[in-house]
């Protein structure tokens, strides 16, 4: 599939089967996600991958709205990213999850983009300190999210090439 067709079919996708995803597909957006280029190539970006159901179900819980999908989601990858190492880890870390995201649409893997950073749990706790404490992790990493994957083969509509506005483009020549 042409990368212009993978970008057309990928949608937020919310509700799986409780099919797994094959390891390969699995492995195949990490490579994604692992390939992404980062700022002065510092990499900071660390995936963590959560097949466990009590922990998936804990991250469901991770902000008040958004994220209840990750209950059902054969895996979560949480992208974790060392601060230390880059002040671009917002940037880093959005690149990653595009990849992953786009990787998952070509792959038939039905995903969505869950955000962490700047939300919070039900009870206003930050989310990613909420995430931090979950998976013990040290101060320095930052969360710009979570991407949730799983199986659906009923995909909502492909984008099309008329949804795209044009306005949006200015030209200086
Ligand atoms: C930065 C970012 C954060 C997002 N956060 C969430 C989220 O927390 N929960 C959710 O259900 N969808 C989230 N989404 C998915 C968007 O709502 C979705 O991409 C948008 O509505 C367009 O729909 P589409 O992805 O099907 O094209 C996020 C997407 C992006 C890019």
């Amino acid at each position: 599939m042409e990368l212009l067709d993978i970008m057309l079919k990928r949608r937020s996708i919310r509700k799986y089967t409780h099919e797994n995803i094959p390891s390969e597909k699995l492995n195949k957006i990490l490579q994604a996600g692992l390939l992404a280029p980062t700022s002065r190539n510092r990499k900071p970006c660390e995936f963590i991958v959560v097949k466990d159901k009590k922990v998936l179900k804990k991250l469901s819980q991770s902000k008040s709205a958004g994220s209840a999908m990750i209950e059902d989601a054969d895996c979560a990858i949480v992208t974790i990213a060392d601060s230390d190492k880059a002040d671009t880890w917002i940037e880093d870390s959005s690149i990653a999850m595009a990849y992953m995201d786009l990787m998952a649409t070509s792959e038939n893997v039905a995903s969505c983009w869950v955000q962490s950073h700047l939300r919070s749990t039900s009870d206003n706790t930050d989310s990613e300190e909420y995430i931090k404490e979950l998976l013990d992790l040290d101060k320095k990493y930052r969360i710009v999210g979570i991407l949730s994957l799983g199986i659906n083969d009923t995909r909502p509509p492909a984008h099309t090439l008329d949804e795209i506005d044009y306005g949006k483009i200015q030209r200086i020549e």
